[in-house]
């Protein structure tokens, strides 16, 4: 199964994102610059591989910046974590992994041995660090395991499951959130007929989410966002699952824009809506998804695009909101690497962290 971040022979490698289907490329990012444009421009996205990319980011600012004393890591890592959490603004496993670097560093300061030289002082500092971006990753890998399993409970072989945006492997370090058991259900025969929406305007849906399920052999149809109603009323969904990009402490979850309409339509429908969220996307200091600042993007991405000209007047106003939020009342269940969350969430999803 492929990786779209990790980190090897001494450099950080992603899949890049905006070339998929058409071309399986992997890039190096040498500077926490190309981390921040590789974030923006979505070469590398979904909310748990942006955090693993970004601690990973952390490291590679570090690695080479000549240091004359911990303050100067510690220093360097800050200004790198303050740039990095401008790229994007509404996952937040963004912040979360940048914060736990943050945290790291001063604890690797407590443990390094201050007896050894300066340059064995500095070694250790970074290896640590690198270290850390690592368990980030691996935790990711094994959470995404973990919601495999659970989510695969509630589902039954042969269902046909609907899924918006792409929260596969490649919005994660491996396996994906609510992909996982999709994936999962295809080694054990569970023969799922799943439908991809393309998810406008990005396309994640058709260009990495149809990419991906072919990939593993699962049986993928891609619909257009409008046709989802259809295939519900049709009564070829039984199940809808979507990844979340921040979860408020009452439940509301802000995911790919078009997430909420597909909750509503579910809930007219009778049919279970699952949101998965690792802990790291759930934001138990944001109160309600009214809180959630929704990343705007470039206008352009709408009218001309994926257009060999222009799909709209010249200057037209656009409004292109890459997010919303689904009000938790239309949301079955949360799926966690701890368990599933029912509702009500305010009082259930802070039991997580207990
Ligand atoms: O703009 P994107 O492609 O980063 O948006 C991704 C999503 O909305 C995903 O559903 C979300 O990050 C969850 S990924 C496991």
């Amino acid at each position: 199964m492929v990786s779209p971040v990790f980190y090897q022979f001494d450099r950080l490698i992603i899949l890049d994102q905006t070339l998929l289907p058409g071309e399986e490329k992997y890039i190096y990012l040498e500077t926490k610059e190309d981390v921040w444009q590789a974030i923006k421009k979505l070469q590398v996205r979904g909310a748990p591989a942006i955090g693993v990319a970004a601690a990973y980011g952390v490291y590679v600012a570090i690695k080479d910046t000549p240091a004359y004393s911990f303050f100067d890591i510690a220093r360097e890592l800050h200004n790198t974590c303050m740039y990095l959490a401008t790229s994007r603004p509404t996952a937040v496993n963004l912040v979360w992994a940048l914060n736990r670097m943050e945290k790291r560093v001063f604890e690797i300061g407590e443990e390094v041995d201050k007896t050894l030289p300066w340059e064995q002082q500095e070694k250790f500092i970074k290896d640590q660090l690198l270290e850390e971006a690592h368990k980030i990753r691996q935790e990711d890998i094994d959470a995404c395991k973990a919601m495999g399993e659970h989510g695969l409970s509630l589902l039954e072989k042969g269902m046909g499951i609907l899924t918006h945006c792409n929260a596969g492997t490649l919005a994660t370090a491996m396996y994906g959130t609510c992909l996982a058991p999709i994936h999962l259900g295809q080694e054990r025969g569970y023969d799922f007929k799943v439908y991809a929406d393309e998810t406008r305007p990005l396309l994640q849906g058709a260009r990495l989410t149809s990419w991906e399920l072919a990939k593993s052999g699962v049986d993928v149809t891609l619909i257009c966002d409008n046709m989802a109603s259809t295939v519900m009323k049709q009564g070829k969904i039984q199940a809808v699952v979507v990844g979340c990009d921040r979860m408020a402490a009452n439940g509301d979850g802000a995911n790919k824009i078009g997430t909420g309409g597909v909750a509503i339509l579910a809930k007219e429908y009778g049919i279970p809506f699952y949101m998965y969220v690792p802990t790291s996307t759930i934001d138990l200091d944001t109160a309600t998804g009214d809180d959630i600042v929704i990343e705007e993007r470039d206008g352009r991405e709408i009218s001309e695009m994926w257009y060999d000209k222009p799909m709209a007047p010249d200057g037209v106003k656009t409004y292109n909101p890459a997010f919303d939020v689904t009000d938790h009342k239309y949301i079955t269940a949360v799926i966690t690497e701890k368990g599933i969350v029912y509702p009500p969430y305010s009082e259930n999803l802070k039991k997580l962290f207990e």
